[in-house]
């Protein structure tokens, strides 16, 4: 490992994208593709050793949980996965005591849940750090892998720009905070009553004047998508709107992308979806299988973005 210095990350938590200025977000990119490096190479890397995460889940997941625990093993040190049905949190316990327990005994937290609220108070309560692995409002480990992604396939980052097609949740907000931060310029696209939420898009769009990007929520698919050099979209409805599914459906329709949505975009741009997606809903079995889906680069990214965070944070 050649670049990685944590000093002014080491014991932060890693909670949101807004949190993190653009050059330390330029570091964790870097970081992370000097880790994917060593991985390609089969050269050993464990910075970690000796370390324990535990991961708690109170929402299904593939990606986070396979890549956190592959990641941590990778980096010498160890993960727990708690089970939100299994814990005593699950059964009462508070977040206050969950947090000061686990903090006696692992080095760091990551957490997959409903409410941001109990990601914050998980922090305020614990002396480890705290990686947010999902919540209704956020999901940075996803748009660090994103930003990853981008980088890889585009070169560059700043100056691009980034289409969202779909639901205003915790995706959108996410890639709203990363690209601002990065210099993208990032249109979201979606159906009324389906914005995101007006506070992470004043911040989002504060954060991008500082740093050369822009933000914009407009209705109109199309028009987010022209001259685009990066699309993406994200299931209709998210862990835990289960029982809204029908009635999304309906309010989503022309909210995909599709053939036709995908030539108004620049010939040259790539197509992201965090996955798991529902293919003849937000987006195209053909888009999604063609030549410009860049999904499984961007599934992979998972675990060499989320190493950069764990190797820097504790
Ligand atoms: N994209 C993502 O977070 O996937 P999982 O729900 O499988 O973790
Ligand atoms: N918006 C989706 C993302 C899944 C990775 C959800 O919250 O279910």
């Amino acid at each position: 490992m050649k670049t990685m210095d944590n000093s002014m990350f080491k014991g932060r938590d890693f909670i949101s994208l807004h949190d993190f200025s653009q050059d330390e977000l330029s570091y964790m990119l870097n970081v992370a593709k000097e880790l994917k490096a060593e991985q390609k190479a089969s050269r050993p890397h464990p910075v970690l050793q000796g370390k324990t995460l535990g991961m708690i889940f109170t929402k299904s997941s593939t990606r986070t949980r396979v890549s956190f625990e592959v990641g941590m093993y990778q980096l010498g040190g160890h993960a727990l996965f708690l089970s939100g049905r299994d814990i005593q949190l699950g059964r009462g316990e508070t977040i206050a005591d969950t947090a000061r327990v686990l903090s006696r005994m692992v080095d760091g937290i990551m957490i997959r849940t409903f409410s941001h609220q109990e990601v914050l108070d998980l922090a305020e309560f614990s002396t480890i750090p705290i990686i947010n692995g999902l919540t209704d409002l956020l999901h940075p480990c996803q748009v660090l892998a994103d930003l990853m992604t981008i980088q890889e396939h585009k070169g560059r980052l700043a100056g691009l720009k980034l289409a969202y097609v779909g639901d205003g949740n915790n995706m959108a907000h996410s890639l709203m905070y990363g690209g601002a931060k990065m210099g993208l310029h990032v249109v979201i696209a979606s159906p009324p009553g389906y914005k995101p939420d007006p506070v992470v898009v004043a911040a989002a769009k504060a954060d991008a004047k500082a740093n050369g990007g822009s933000v914009e929520v407009v209705d109109d698919p199309l028009e987010a998508v022209k001259g685009a050099d990066v699309l993406y979209t994200d299931v209709w409805a998210s862990m835990g709107q289960e029982e809204e599914a029908k009635e999304r459906k309906v309010a989503f329709e022309g909210y995909q992308i599709n053939a036709d949505v995908l030539k108004r975009a620049n010939q040259s741009a790539i197509v992201l979806h965090c996955l798991p997606a529902h293919r003849g809903e937000e987006i195209t079995d053909e888009v999604i299988e063609g030549v410009q889906s860049v999904v499984f680069d961007e599934a992979e990214n998972r675990l060499h973005a989320q190493k950069a965070i764990m190797a820097l944070v504790i």
